[in-house]
């Protein structure tokens, strides 16, 4: 996969790119690259954004200053799709997290301040993603969720290949939470670990666990 995510603050994204699953990814051949809006704003001293028409708080990025990114960043336009982070987007769930991750080629646009001219929204993305109905001061960690979420299903990102095929949420798991994982010591504080996990039968590990996942799923955990 080749994910582009169009910020004015690449440097935001640091510690995400130095992450195992990412680094992972990307040695595996997917692509991670930043555009900053602000290298090929046709407006003068870096300009981007702008006050809003009507009046109110804030500013606003411009629709040129977005096109001319997307414009320098592609010489066609119908190549990536590109996602648009914006709180009152589509919601982001498990069924849109492996929609993403099956396409070759995202671009994700953060913005900040007041958010995006509307024509930014109607022409220049094909979807509009949120990661909440709360409103962050910008699309950067709402990308990373994103990205984060996406990356983490391409194959290798995770080391171990079938790890996140039968996690929360996953078809795996009929979009059930997953089910309650125990490690050493067996027992701490006499807060012990099911029996049936050490019991070492595969077979009955495996029901116990479906079951803990519908129970959570009906939630009673
Ligand atoms: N940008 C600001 N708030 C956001 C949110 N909740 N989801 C996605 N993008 C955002």
């Amino acid at each position: 996969m080749k994910l582009d995510i169009f910020t004015l603050f690449p440097e935001a994204f640091e510690w995400f790119q130095s992450q195992r699953p990412v680094r992972n990814a990307l040695a595996g051949g997917s692509e991670l690259n930043f555009v900053n809006y602000r290298d090929s704003t046709p407006l003068p001293a870096g300009q981007v954004d702008d006050a809003p028409y009507g009046g109110g708080a804030g500013m606003v990025l411009r629709v040129d200053v977005v096109d001319a990114a997307l414009n320098a960043a592609y010489a066609d336009r119908a190549d990536p799709r590109v996602v648009l982070l914006s709180p009152t987007g589509r919601m982001l769930d498990d069924a849109l997290v492996r929609e993403l991750a099956a396409e070759p080629h995202l671009a994700l646009l953060c913005g900040r301040y007041e958010g995006f001219d509307q024509r930014v929204h109607v022409h220049l993305a094909d979807d509009q993603v949120s990661i909440g109905r709360y409103v962050l001061a910008g699309g950067e960690l709402a990308a990373m969720v994103l990205a984060d979420a996406v990356i983490r299903k391409l194959p290798g990102a995770l080391g171990h290949t079938d790890s996140a095929v039968e996690e929360s949420f996953s078809e795996a798991l009929d979009g059930a939470p997953e089910y309650p994982h125990y490690t050493r010591p067996a027992e701490y504080r006499g807060w012990k670990v099911p029996d049936i996990l050490l019991s070492g039968d595969h077979g009955r590990v495996r029901e116990w666990r479906l079951e803990q996942s519908r129970l959570r799923a009906a939630g009673s955990d």
